[in-house]
């Protein structure tokens, strides 16, 4: 048996050819699903571990390395790959003191070809745009998927149309999108409502919606687990922290997890924690009341990544918490402003809504739920200069509601020996940026 698609509600089943993204018997999600006990004998740690560094494609690519549970029967001629992924896995032993652990990664996957991990998702997406022929792909993104999906999008030589929100799309999503030549349509509307938009747009002008709705984005972003692990020489950590905004990584953290644990590449599963910002937290409330429902919220947060009051893979996120035997926590923005400033301050770096990891990590050791002696891995999702407006904002101390805790100064200083001399022997009152 090839993959198929299969409805996570009532599994109803498609082919992986369909122009299908919820189940149209019951609206469920879809998930595409592999033969793993056919694929037992063939994905192996040797293989992958032998595809270390190859330098022909598609096999450079962090995402399709392990493409016998990406997309197996896949022609890779039709593969569009910059090659992305191959990130690194920091270790970070003075923010592992910080958070309450002994032993801390981070994995930044701002370190894909636009700066975020959206571009495992788009690698699988745009591909699945070419296997169904179309020529036109969209998605509503609060900034980095639609900096991904231009850049897949010119790649693959189709149009790319970005819906944004109107309003606090950080400056180098917005430069990205613009520069790699997408139609960039700015839509009075929030995620939440352009979501909507696309969907229904696409359905009516033959376009291919890329929003992480689109299972085939999420093979792609499950590749984010199998990397970790097999930079971990293949032992699972006991956490794995992420960011939760529209909860598409999650979902694909515990399909993954649990493929790696099904074909007996790991030999336990890892707990995921969900980490959302405080004033965007609808999966963190669903969870505190055990998952009755979802309410729908307005959105506001400095994070505006995952500036999101109505996640659209909320029910897969759900099972990933199961499969897990996961959390989900919340922290403020002035939480996550100072764990981006430490993050930073070591020469790492990422955008704001990634330091939801880091803050998450240290609130979940303080309440005891991660133990010091536990191994975790926080992933940092965007590179720090996807929002250089929010960095140095919170240097100069500029953003309401939050006290930076870990500024750095810009110095003034005259041209001259004096100055400098009386700069760095700390005679000059510090200036502000
Ligand atoms: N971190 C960053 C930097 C993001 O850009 C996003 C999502 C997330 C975390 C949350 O990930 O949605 O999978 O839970 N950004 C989307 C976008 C929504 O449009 O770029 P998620």
């Amino acid at each position: 048996m090839g993959s198929i698609l299969q409805c996570i509600e009532c599994g109803r089943q498609y082919p992986t050819n369909s122009l299908i993204y919820t189940c149209d018997t019951c609206g469920g999600l879809l998930d595409v699903l592999h033969d793993l006990d056919a694929l037992k004998a063939t994905a192996t740690r040797a293989l992958f571990d032998a595809r270390l560094g190859s330098l022909d494609a598609p096999y450079d690519s962090g995402v399709w390395r392990y493409k016998e549970l990406v997309y197996p029967d896949l022609d890779p001629a039709l593969i569009v790959s910059r090659p992305e992924g191959n990130t690194r896995l920091y270790n970070v032993p003075k923010l592992a003191e910080w958070a309450g652990v002994r032993r801390l990664h981070l994995k930044h996957e701002g370190e894909n070809p636009t700066g975020s991990f959206k571009d495992r998702g788009m690698t699988g997406g745009v591909t699945q745009a070419r296997v169904l022929g179309k020529k036109r792909v969209a998605c509503a993104s609060t900034g980095n998927t639609s900096a991904s999906l231009a850049a897949y999008a010119a790649l693959a030589e189709i149009q790319g149309i970005v819906l944004f929100q109107n309003k606090q799309v950080a400056l180098g999503k917005l430069a990205q999108a613009v520069a790699y030549g997408a139609t960039c349509i700015r839509v009075d509307g929030d995620f939440d409502r352009n979501i909507q938009l696309v969907r229904q747009i696409s359905e009516e002008l033959d376009i291919y919606v890329l929003n992480s709705v689109n299972p085939f984005r999420l093979e792609g972003q499950k590749t984010i687990m199998f990397e970790t692990i097999q930079q971990l020489r293949w032992e699972a950590p006991d956490w794995i922290v992420v960011p939760g905004g529209n909860l598409g990584n999650s979902s694909a953290f515990g399909k993954g997890l649990k493929e790696l644990f099904d074909l007996g590449l790991i030999d336990r599963m890892p707990r995921l924690a969900i980490i959302q910002a405080e004033g965007a937290n609808p999966l963190y409330e669903a969870y505190k009341r055990g998952f009755d429902r979802m309410e729908p919220m307005h959105a506001e947060t400095i994070a505006t990544a995952i500036k999101i009051g109505n996640p659209v893979n909320y029910r897969k996120a759900m099972r990933t918490i199961e499969w897990t035997n996961g959390v989900v926590e919340q922290v403020t923005d002035q939480e996550i402003m100072d764990a981006k400033a430490l993050i930073d301050a070591q020469g790492i770096g990422c955008e704001p809504a990634s330091a939801c990891s880091l803050a998450g990590i240290r609130k979940l050791t303080d309440a005891g739920i991660i133990t010091k002696s536990d191994r975790v891995v926080g992933v940092l999702t965007g590179h720090v200069l996807k929002d250089p407006e929010a960095t140095i904002a919170y240097h100069r101390s500029e953003l309401a509601d939050i006290t930076p805790h870990y500024p750095n100064t810009v110095y003034d200083s005259a041209a001259s020996l004096e100055s400098l001399r009386a700069v760095l022997e700390g005679l000059q009152e510090p200036v502000q940026v």
